[in-house]
C-alpha cells in the first residue's frame, strides 16, 4: 500500500492521539517502502529505531490519558502495549545483531498490528474519551 492506513474510521475522538496514530502509520509506511525499495541496512534500521522510539512515546502519551479519563479497560490495554512494545523491540534487537533482515513480510507484520491495535484496542477508547468530555 503506498499510502497511509489512516482513515477517519480510525478516529479515537482525540485529536492529539489521532494526530500521533497517523505518525506511527505513515512511519510504517516508511518502513515497508525503505525494505521494498532495496534501501541499507543503516536506512531501514534508522526507521526501524524512529518507529521504536515514537511507539513508546505514543503508548506512554496513551496510557497517561486512559489514567487520567480514568479508563476502565486500563490494565488490559498497558499490557496489549507491552505485549506489542516486547514483540517491536525483539525485532529490533535481532535486527541490530544481524540475525535477521527487515524484509517486506516483517513491515507488513508490524503494519497489521499497529493497524489493528489502533482499529480494535485503541476504537474502545471512543466511549471513555466521549463520556470525559461530557
Ligand atoms: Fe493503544
Amino acid at each position: 500500500m503506498a499510502e497511509s492506513q489512516w482513515s477517519d474510521k480510525l478516529s479515537v475522538g482525540d485529536p492529539g492521539i489521532d494526530d500521533e496514530h497517523k505518525t506511527l502509520l505513515d512511519l510504517v509506511e516508511k518502513l515497508r517502502n525503505a525494505t521494498r525499495s532495496g534501501q541499507g541496512r543503516d536506512e531501514v534500521g534508522q526507521v526501524l529505531d524512529e518507529l521504536v522510539s515514537y511507539t513508546v512515546a505514543h503508548f506512554a502519551h496513551e496510557e497517561n490519558y486512559m489514567c487520567e479519563i480514568d479508563y476502565p479497560d486500563y490494565p488490559q490495554h498497558k499490557a496489549e502495549h507491552e505485549r506489542l512494545l516486547a514483540q517491536v523491540r525483539d525485532l529490533q534487537e535481532r535486527f541490530r545483531l544481524g540475525s535477521i533482515t527487515i524484509t517486506v513480510s516483517v513491515s507488513n507484520f508490524l503494519s497489521d498490528w499497529l493497524f489493528y491495535h489502533i482499529a480494535w484496542q485503541d476504537k474502545k477508547l471512543v466511549t471513555a474519551i466521549n463520556a470525559a468530555r461530557q
